[in-house]
């Protein structure tokens, strides 16, 4: 199974607590996680972006670095992991966006990969006069769509001349080419964001769901393979997580019922108005929005001491169609340190890496 880290990008990471660990985005901060992943033998990290806040006492996530950057940085430092940088495709032409793939394919030495998302928070785009309509809620795909196409034929050729809709390239060229098959990503969960990843996208980010249930995702699991049935592709489900873990159960729950006591409340309203403002059948927004655990964006989560979390995980590894984990911790910095020391080493989906580890 693979093991991914979802970098803190943003300020106070994925906790909009005021108990939580408050903290400003920096290079060097995501430097030191990011190393130290690829130290542990994690096989990618995914930044996301995220152009406006939700507010609160916690300011959450109203300080945010830009992900393309981040990435090109982070690729200079590191050697082994996969990077994948997030593009907001209202905001960048495709024809940019596969300039920037191939040039951090080139910082990278063929490590990195685009995660394609067309927004969902409305306010992140008006406020820079590029929100489409409401309408656009209901053909962001077929957009996606045109931009995901537009890429392909870039980094397959190094030329389009697609006509659509949305976009119209004239004899586009982008050159030098990537030498790595760039991977795409997309975290689509409503019907046609999974029949956009079914077709367009090497994996399918999702949300795993409640408390130390780590199988409840497999309904969605089950949904991408229908959506590979209809286009004869392989793409795989990787699923989000929050790891709380500590040496017992009771001190790892002790933490998480701490975390949810300072939930910041004015900052979960937001994210609760503006992820309900999407009504396409079967987004996962309202899954985020819901305000019962919004303390941690209602991600799926992994409460309990290193063996806990360990035996969770390997039940994630037997939902099929999986392709692995991407984690988010209270404490990115020792979280990332505590999994490689104390977790991953009782993992069997991680024998490959647990014996490289031993071996160097
Ligand atoms: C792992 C993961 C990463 C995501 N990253 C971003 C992001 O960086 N920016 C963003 O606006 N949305 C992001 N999203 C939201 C998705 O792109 C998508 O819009 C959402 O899951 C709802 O699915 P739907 O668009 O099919 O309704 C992310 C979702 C997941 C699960």
């Amino acid at each position: 199974m693979d093991i991914g880290i979802f970098i803190p990008i943003g300020n106070n990471g994925w906790l909009i607590s005021k108990h939580a660990p408050q903290y400003h985005p920096t290079f060097e901060l995501n430097k030191t996680i990011v190393q130290k992943a690829e130290h542990y033998g994690f096989d990618f990290a995914l930044s996301m972006i995220k152009l406006r806040g939700f507010g609160g006492a916690t300011e959450f996530w109203e300080h945010n670095l830009e992900s393309f950057t981040l990435m090109a940085g982070l690729a200079a430092v590191t050697s082994r992991i996969q990077l994948f940088a997030t593009a907001a495709t209202l905001t960048l032409p495709p024809a940019i966006v596969a300039r920037m793939a191939s040039t951090i394919d080139s910082i990278s030495n063929g490590r990195f990969g685009v995660n394609l998302v067309t927004g969902w928070q409305k306010p992140e785009y008006e406020q820079m006069g590029l929100w489409p309509g409401d309408e656009f809620f209901s053909t962001r795909y077929e957009y996606l769509a045109e931009y995901a196409q537009v890429l392909r034929d870039l980094w397959a050729t190094g030329h389009s001349d697609f006509k659509g809709e949305y976009f119209t390239m004239n004899d586009c060229r982008v050159s030098p080419k990537p030498k790595a098959d760039i991977k795409v990503i997309c975290a689509g969960q409503s019907d046609a964001g999974m029949a956009f990843s079914s077709k367009y996208a090497d994996y399918n980010f999702c949300f795993g769901k409640g408390v130390n249930t780590p199988t409840a995702f497999a309904p969605t699991a089950v949904k991408l393979i229908e959506a590979n049935a209809v286009t004869g592709r392989d793409v795989t489900s990787c699923v989000l997580f929050m790891i709380i873990a500590d040496d017992t159960d009771e001190a790892a729950r002790a933490k998480w019922e701490h975390y949810k006591a300072g939930a910041d409340e004015e900052a979960i309203a937001w994210l609760s108005e503006k992820g309900a403002a999407d009504k396409s059948p079967g987004s996962n927004m309202r899954q985020m929005a819901d305000p019962t655990s919004a303390v941690n964006i209602n991600m799926g989560t992994l409460v309990g001491s290193w063996a806990t979390v360990a035996r969770l995980l390997e039940e994630v590894a037997t939902v099929p169609g999986t392709q692995g984990v991407m984690l988010t911790f209270d404490d990115f910095v020792q979280g990332v340190e505590n999994f490689g020391q104390k977790i991953q080493p009782l993992m069997t989906s991680r024998k490959h890496i647990n014996l490289l580890r031993e071996s160097a």
